[in-house]
């Protein structure tokens, strides 16, 4: 075993690499995820990938008894998210081995999950904040980079991993720009004890998203990634498509009133949150012209759909050669 790969990730999760199949609103699913275990890493699903509490209820009843090994959720901890205390409990409850805090003040479930021994990850873009989930009880932090697919965050790998391995105590996943095994290495030699990755996960057999999706991942490069705040009000990554090129990425005039407005602007930017949403989910799963397909730039690595555990056999390829395996 090349020990590099052993950190204070896999130390924590008891997993083989430190890996972080990351979670991705309407990709992650149980079968990524059962497949993720076995092939060495850990799977995260975002719980607001279930409609109904029963539905994700029923979903972490099937990780339980078929995921091989842990597997995490991730709650959006911000006032957007209604459904918010309830997954808690059901996590707490099923006992998920671990949770992946974003957008929001995670103390109510890292005190919910502390009593339960289920680790807390939060994810941060920049020291101060942290600093603060480091003291509200966080056992690691994912440092969000400027190249991830999502919500990005604003510094490079090579300027944040450092910063917070030099000035936090609890361990440093990164997320962001990983696609094969060499950024891999990079991001470990930078300091981070393992590394959360999605984009490349979307082009897998086992995502469910439309075949037209995964074939953007392989056919687009990192020039066509562009990030906008006009679909969920956040800044957020996308694939530049005929369609994002028409609306254009930045706010029009009344949109940028309404996010100022001191009355109106809590109330539009929960507005945009819920039309964002609807946009994301009708372009991942079927054909329309309306096509909002969300990645990050370490698609510029993806060249074929390949089964989950392909991925991890060629992000791991690096090592192995070391070893001599
Ligand atoms: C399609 C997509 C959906 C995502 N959805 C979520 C989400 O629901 N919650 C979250 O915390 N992060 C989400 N992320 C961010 C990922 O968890 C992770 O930080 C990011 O994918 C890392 O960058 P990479 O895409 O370069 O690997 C999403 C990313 C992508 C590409």
């Amino acid at each position: 075993m090349n020990e590099q790969l052993r950190t204070p990730l896999t130390d924590m999760l008891n997993i083989d690499f430190p890996i972080i199949q990351a979670p991705m609103f309407l990709v992650s699913n149980t079968k990524m995820l059962i497949e993720a275990s076995s092939s060495g890493i850990t799977g995260c699903v975002p719980a607001l990938n279930y409609r109904t509490i029963d539905e994700f209820r029923n979903a972490m009843i099937h990780l339980k008894s078929n995921c091989s090994g842990p597997f995490g959720v991730n709650l959006i901890v911000n006032n957007f998210n209604t459904k918010m205390k309830d997954q808690l409990d059901v996590c707490v409850n099923i006992g998920v081995d671990y949770i992946i805090t974003s957008l929001g003040n995670p103390k109510s479930t890292i005190d919910a999950c502390r009593e339960k021994g289920i680790k807390v990850f939060c994810d941060v873009v920049n020291l101060e904040y942290a600093k603060k989930v480091e003291s509200l009880g966080a056992d690691a932090v994912i440092a969000v980079n400027n190249l991830a697919g999502g919500h990005l965050g604003p510094m490079s790998p090579e300027e944040l991993i450092p910063l917070l391995v030099s000035n936090c105590s609890i361990p440093v996943i990164s997320a962001g720009g990983v696609s094969n095994g060499l950024q891999l290495k990079k991001m470990l030699e930078l300091g981070a004890c393992g590394v959360s990755i999605g984009t490349p996960f979307i082009a897998t057999h086992e995502s469910h998203v439309s075949d037209d999706y995964k074939q953007a991942i392989v056919d687009y490069g990192a020039d066509d990634i562009v990030v906008t705040d006009r679909i969920s009000g956040s800044k957020c990554t996308i694939i530049n498509t005929p369609y994002v090129r028409s609306i254009g990425l930045k706010a029009n005039r009344l949109e940028k009133f309404l996010f100022k407005n001191k009355w109106l602007k809590k109330y539009f930017k929960m507005f945009r949150w819920f039309k964002g949403t609807r946009m994301f989910e009708k372009s991942a799963f079927a054909a329309t012209y309306k096509t909002v397909w969300c990645a990050g730039p370490s698609l510029e690595g993806v060249d074929s759909i390949r089964h989950v555990s392909q991925v991890v056999t060629d992000l791991l390829a690096p090592f192995m050669r070391e070893d001599g395996n």
